[in-house]
């Protein structure tokens, strides 16, 4: 099962994305998080996605499309994968089918979590994430039992860098002239489903599980 989640900085992607890995045991990947990594490891990918994370501006698309190729060629991702934050731009799907069809694969569905923009500022500014295991909080939305400390590993919450108030706001800019395009895509070839991104974390995920489960 090839999956694609959509939605605006913050609309929950990485939220749902924990879940819904863990019950259809494909992997998850983000090139969000990918980047994260390679910043935290000075790599020379993460020395030149930096200046346009902090920025909250897209990274270039050479580069982003070069290593979700290299990722879903990996063994896990053969039987498939979850891909979050990934096309964010029309070149970036293009690229994508291209790529797919090439390894004779498709992408069976896109799930496009539909959160207002004016919910999205302090759900993003609210959130926090475990350094040991990347979970995510909330801090009125989705508390961690103790503040500050993971409930899965204990781990220290913190928040990232570019979800200060100017940042997120160039990043929901940025996401909502890129989305209309890749949505009216995938839309085109019937793959794309929106759901309400504003209902409880525990209700979108069973509106997606039950959509995944429909595609298996
Ligand atoms: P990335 O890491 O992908 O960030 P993003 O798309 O901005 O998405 P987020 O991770 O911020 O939000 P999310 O939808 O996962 O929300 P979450 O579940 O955490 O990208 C970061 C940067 O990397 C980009 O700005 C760009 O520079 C670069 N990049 C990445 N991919 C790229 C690409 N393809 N091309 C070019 N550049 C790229 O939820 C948010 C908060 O809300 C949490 O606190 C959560 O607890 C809470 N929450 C979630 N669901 C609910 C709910 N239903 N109700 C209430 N609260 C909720």
């Amino acid at each position: 099962m090839q999956v694609i989640f959509m939605g605006l900085p913050g609309a929950g992607k990485g939220t749902q994305a924990e879940r819904i890995v863990a019950e259809f045991e494909i992997p998850h990947i983000s090139t969000g998080d990918m980047f994260r990594a390679a910043i935290a490891e000075s790599t020379p990918l993460g020395l030149k996605a930096k200046s346009f994370i902090d920025q909250g501006l897209l990274v270039p698309d050479e580069v982003t499309i070069g290593i979700v190729r290299d990722r879903v060629q990996k063994p896990d991702a053969v039987k498939g994968f979850l891909l979050d934050g990934f096309p964010r731009t029309l070149a970036q799907a293009e690229a994508l089918d291209a790529l797919l069809s090439d390894l004779g694969r498709k992408i069976d569905v896109v799930i496009n979590m539909h959160v207002k923009r004016e919910n999205l500022l302090a759900r993003l500014t609210g959130r926090r994430i475990c350094k040991s295991c990347g979970a995510t909080y909330h801090v009125v939305f989705n508390p961690p039992a103790t503040e500050g400390q993971c409930d899965k590993c204990g781990g220290e919450l913190f928040q990232r860098s570019d979800d200060t108030e100017d940042v997120v706001a160039t990043r929901l800019d940025v996401n909502i002239k890129q989305s209309e395009p890749i949505l009216a895509h995938y839309d085109g070839k019937e793959l794309l489903r929106t759901i309400d991104g504003e209902q409880s974390i525990d209700e979108v995920y069973s509106q997606i599980s039950s959509i995944l489960r429909g595609v298996e």
